[in-house]
């Protein structure tokens, strides 16, 4: 395939095929293979009027032995099925999903970014109710599918430093509400905040909880950590997700000797980290030089504007590292595909 690897964006772009299953009857259909990218549904389905919809996001990586390599596609898996729950959706079992994830994959082999070039391939499954229904209520019909497209970093500047600003005018989540879970409404909440942070020029918005203000949610699509006195400190809250890149980065730090603290951070313990980051799948780390309180005139400042910080650093290498098994993984994170 003769993409300019190196320049990819994270833009939609077509790939040969993907794959289907539909849960019919109380059961889950055999996986189809599909070369279309449209997908016919009745007016009436319940992902177009209600919401129920539910996606996840996840990489291949060429290894330099020229193997194909999975990040952890296993938690994506579990994730869909808390978000399945959190909605009323059909489950997406284990297997399925895995099973789904890995076939689509090496049927876009040709498309799946050489190792060294930064990119990778993404992997967007998707749940959403197919069945018709017009009172609020879940529907009878799901479809699972799963399809790909080679990406490069979500923010445009990679690994270097960003700039964001926090929101006060939107929430994205309420505190009981379907923050933790990774379903469409979260995303549309977001939009209005990340278009207003990027006309003002930062990389995205970041969230403070919505019922006090007073701790730090996330940014834009990915957690938030930020380093000090040799500790990862990432928040605790019930309306974020629960990051899969986060959850290895603490493992990481750990094996650094960091402590880590999983915990509400006040907006204003901003001023005493070293290091911030934000991470996601997406985002991978996103080094954050400054973060920007318009409304309050404030803003915290991490770092240099060129470089990220030695532990970001050290975390990302490492991370990346064992996703494309440059670096052994002594987890059991990767799963190379034959
Ligand atoms: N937070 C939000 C809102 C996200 O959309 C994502 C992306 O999936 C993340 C955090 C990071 O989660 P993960 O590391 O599992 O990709
Ligand atoms: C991911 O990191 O995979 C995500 O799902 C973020 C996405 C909203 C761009």
């Amino acid at each position: 395939m003769d993409l300019d690897w190196k320049n990819l964006g994270f833009n939609i772009l077509k790939t040969d095929y993907n794959i289907r299953s539909v849960f019919r009857d109380g059961k889950w259909g055999e996986l189809e293979v599909s070369s279309e990218d449209t997908f016919p549904m009745h007016i009436g389905a319940t992902c177009l009027h209600y919401g129920q919809e539910s996606f996840e996001g996840l990489k291949a990586y060429t290894g330099a032995d020229g193997k194909i390599r999975l990040f952890r596609h296993d938690e994506n898996a579990r994730r869909m099925i808390q978000s399945a729950r959190g909605i009323l959706m059909a489950e997406v079992p284990v297997e399925l999903f895995m099973e789904a994830v890995e076939k689509v994959v090496m049927l876009n082999k040709r498309f799946i970014p050489p190792h060294g070039s930064g990119a990778s391939l993404y992997i967007r499954p998707l749940l959403i109710g197919t069945g018709p229904e017009v009172g609020v209520r879940p529907a009878s019909e799901y479809t699972f599918l799963v399809f790909v497209m080679p990406v490069g970093p979500y923010f445009k500047t990679g690994f270097k430093p960003v700039d964001m600003m926090i929101c006060r005018d939107h929430d994205r989540a309420a505190p009981q509400g379907t923050g933790h879970l990774k379903v469409g409404g979260n995303y549309a909440a977001s939009m209005c905040s990340i278009q207003d942070a990027h006309e003002k020029g930062f990389a995205t918005a970041m969230y403070l909880d919505a019922k006090e203000k007073k701790y730090i949610d996330e940014c834009g699509p990915a957690n938030f950590f930020g380093i000090r006195n040799n500790t990862y400190v990432t928040p605790k809250s019930e309306s974020i997700l629960n990051s899969i890149t986060n959850r290895s980065l603490q493992t990481l730090a750990e094996s650094f000797g960091m402590k880590v603290e999983v915990r509400p951070v006040p907006l204003e313990e901003l001023a005493d980290f070293e290091e911030a980051g934000a991470c996601g799948t997406a985002a991978v780390i996103t080094p954050i030089h400054r973060i920007v309180d318009p409304v309050k005139d404030l803003s915290y400042t991490f770092g240099n504007a060129d470089n990220p910080g030695p532990v970001t650093s050290r975390l990302y290498e490492t991370l990346v590292g064992i996703q494309t098994g440059d670096l052994e993984d002594p987890y059991g994170w990767t799963k190379i595909l034959d």
